[in-house]
């Protein structure tokens, strides 16, 4: 697959150049978003157990996560317990809500489910969730600012439950957005789909960012490089570091129990960002959109099975490639 050029006609079939098409850049621009003032944390019930961080405890080593069924039943539930947080927080955004709203109603989800929100006092963070609006690449915290019309909102949920987290996260439209932007999240979606897809055992780790990055490339977008997808499990953050572009010398192979999260952030302008005051907020710095879609997954016998879904097979991250993306290989 082949970068797409700005004269080239657009990758949709409209016949028109993509400057003109899907890689308008004026429609993709966006004002940055300005950092608004962050509530104090949420409590959690006592009776809910926290991971061994919050109490500044040692976390078990970041070693490759690799589950039995026991530990893989409880890794379900923990993923079952994001995904269905992750639909409740999404079915919230609309223009006028803010992302502390939202970091209010996946905290009240986390809790009636007897989960702790991972992200609470993980190094220092203060949120539920994180809620990236447009330029911000990942890690933003929510605040006070009402979405808008025509944002792009990341939530990312992390559960924490019978000793294991599940991490997930989607990017969701907020009200009307135009048509690049949507395409933008869309090849998003699919981009982490087709990772995940290129999942099988014995095969080298660099078959994601294979999957991922080319793809990404042939519809304009590029794929951040600076931040990876984690192994999961007993451990939020743990080995493999994933890339999601091409990494030659990711030759790790994946076998049957191993899991991980995938979990691409894609731009649609420049690469260059930076890292807000507040130490955790990822401004890219043309302010164009950059969207980001998250799984946990576990290596099968034959490919990889996403375990971030609710008991129905549900994601608002998507569980299905389009049939329309083309050819998967
Ligand atoms: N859920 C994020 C991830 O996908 C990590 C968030 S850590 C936080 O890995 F501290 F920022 F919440
Ligand atoms: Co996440
Ligand atoms: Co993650």
């Amino acid at each position: 697959m082949e970068r797409i050029r700005s004269n080239s006609p657009c990758w949709c079939g409209s016949g028109a150049k993509f400057k003109r098409c899907h890689g308008n850049r004026r429609l993709l621009q966006r004002a940055p978003v300005a950092l608004g003032s962050v509530s104090p944390p949420r409590p959690v019930p006592d009776h809910i157990v926290r991971p061994a961080y919050v109490a500044g405890d040692a976390t078990p080593p970041r070693t490759v996560q690799v589950q039995d069924d026991e530990s893989l039943a409880r890794l379900r539930h923990a993923c079952r317990v994001a995904a269905e947080v992750l639909l409740v927080a999404g079915d919230a955004v609309a223009p006028g809500v803010t992302t502390d709203d939202l970091d209010a109603i996946a905290h009240d989800a986390y809790v009636e489910r007897g989960a702790y929100p991972s992200d609470l006092h993980y190094n220092g963070f203060t949120k539920s969730v994180c809620t990236s609006v447009n330029g911000v690449i990942c890690h933003g915290i929510p605040d006070d600012r009402p979405l808008e019309d025509g944002d792009i909102v990341n939530i990312d949920v992390t559960a924490f439950i019978d000793g294991m987290h599940g991490d997930t996260s989607a990017t969701f439209a907020v009200g009307d957005v135009d048509e690049p932007t949507l395409a933008l999240i869309e090849t998003t979606r699919e981009a982490t789909l087709r990772g995940i897809a290129a999942v099988a055992p014995g095969e080298p780790l660099r078959r994601i960012g294979e999957a991922i990055e080319p793809f990404a490339r042939s519809r304009g977008f590029t794929v951040v490089r600076e931040y990876g997808g984690h192994g999961i499990g007993e451990v939020f953050h743990a080995a493999p570091h994933v890339h999601h572009h091409v990494e030659p010398g990711d030759d790790l192979p994946f076998r049957a129990g191993m899991t991980f999260t995938v979990e691409p952030m894609l731009l649609s302008g420049g690469t260059s960002f930076t890292q807000a005051d507040d130490g955790w907020t990822e401004h890219i710095d043309d302010a164009m959109p950059s969207a980001q879609f998250e799984h946990t997954v576990v290596v099968t016998d034959d490919g990889a099975e996403i375990l971030t879904v609710t008991a129905d097979g549900a994601s608002a991250a998507g569980t299905e490639l389009p049939v329309s993306g083309g050819r998967v290989a």
